[in-house]
């Protein structure tokens, strides 16, 4: 059928003829919302390049999830902030570490939220790489124990799942094979499998203080210009076991998620990363976007592009909007 006697203008004519054959919906269920947690009591330190977030302290933290839990959000991803930094990142798996301490305390306040926790070395080295270094080098095989350390104890706090983001070879195999030994097989993987190596996680290093003080994350993380390697980083989570396979940042990259959803048959999530919140934030503070109408369509694109579920420092604002 061609035009004339093909016309798409029908069916938008109206908003209810645009309401029946609307492809995607965006709903309070698909939101993920990540959390800062830092040491201390009333701790409310804004991040400056992420209007609207701020470093908690664990009972302003608590506060927080329970906002989250009233506006249906169904789960939030913390990040930890801890005190002392050092070669070891020995605050990373600390039983008492911040995200622990956490993690123990939503658990205990709030119930039906899921609590999920970012594991990675980078918020607790000294030197602000995701891992161990020697020779001057982010050392693969000597970083898997610690994370898989790491995750453990997140699972022992009461972490309902886990989230690895170092991008070691082989992180997602040996965390899974850590928390099986230590009981919690039925703790899934939330595995960031293609994490490029981006300029938008440029606001998250001031808001987690984790800027590396040498270097970059190249060596670690993927190079943006390849789609092909997101696949092949896709297969060996899924052969390791991962529950989940996250693309990472969104906007740049939605042919990849699309490829996530297409290849694989497990969910796939997408995190609209601090530096994609920052720039609607930015553009809305001069006048120059809508922020309210920018926010919904990137999140109903990035679920088009096939993303199960989204990561967004937007998921508060976005479920009050879909309140409406
Ligand atoms: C930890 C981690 C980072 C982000 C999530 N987990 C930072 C990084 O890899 O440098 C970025 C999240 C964001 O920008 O919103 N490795």
């Amino acid at each position: 059928m061609n035009f004339p006697e093909y016309r798409p203008r029908r069916l938008r004519k109206n908003e209810l003829f645009r309401k029946l054959i609307r492809e995607t919906r965006l709903s309070v269920d698909n939101l993920i919302f990540p959390l800062f947690a830092t040491v201390g009591k009333g701790v409310k330190k804004p991040i400056g390049s992420m209007p609207g977030h701020f470093q908690l302290s664990v009972d302003l933290l608590v506060k927080e999830v329970q906002e989250c839990r009233a506006l249906g959000i169904p789960a939030v991803l913390l990040f930890g902030i801890p005190d002392k930094k050092d070669e070891a990142a020995s605050g990373a798996f600390a039983r008492d570490g911040i995200v622990q301490q956490a993690v123990r305390r939503i658990k205990d306040k709030v119930s039906d939220i899921l609590v999920v926790t970012d594991v990675c070395l980078c918020e607790y080295t000294d030197h602000g790489h995701c891992g161990m270094i020697e020779k001057g080098e982010v050392h693969n095989d000597m970083t898997l124990e610690v994370l898989a350390e790491t995750a453990v104890s997140h699972a022992k706090a009461g972490a309902d799942m886990v989230a690895p983001s170092a991008m070691m070879d082989g992180q997602v195999g040996m965390i899974r094979e850590g928390l099986d030994e230590a009981g919690y097989e039925t703790v899934p993987i939330l595995a960031y499998s293609a994490k490029y190596a981006s300029c938008f996680y440029g606001p998250f290093r001031e808001a987690a203080e984790s800027a590396p003080r040498f270097g970059d994350r190249k060596a670690y993380q993927m190079d943006p210009a390849n789609g092909d390697e997101a696949i092949r980083e896709m297969n060996l989570d899924v052969q390791e076991g991962a529950d989940i396979l996250m693309v990472k940042p969104a906007l740049p990259y939605l042919d990849v998620i699309r490829r996530a959803r297409e290849e694989f048959d497990l969910p796939v999530a997408a995190y609209n990363v601090s530096g994609e919140f920052a720039m609607i934030k930015a553009a809305a503070q001069l006048g120059w976007l809508d922020e309210e109408k920018a926010m919904m369509e990137s999140l109903t694109a990035i679920r088009r592009a096939g993303a199960d579920m989204i990561l967004t420092y937007f998921a508060m604002e976005a479920a009050r909007v879909l309140q409406r």
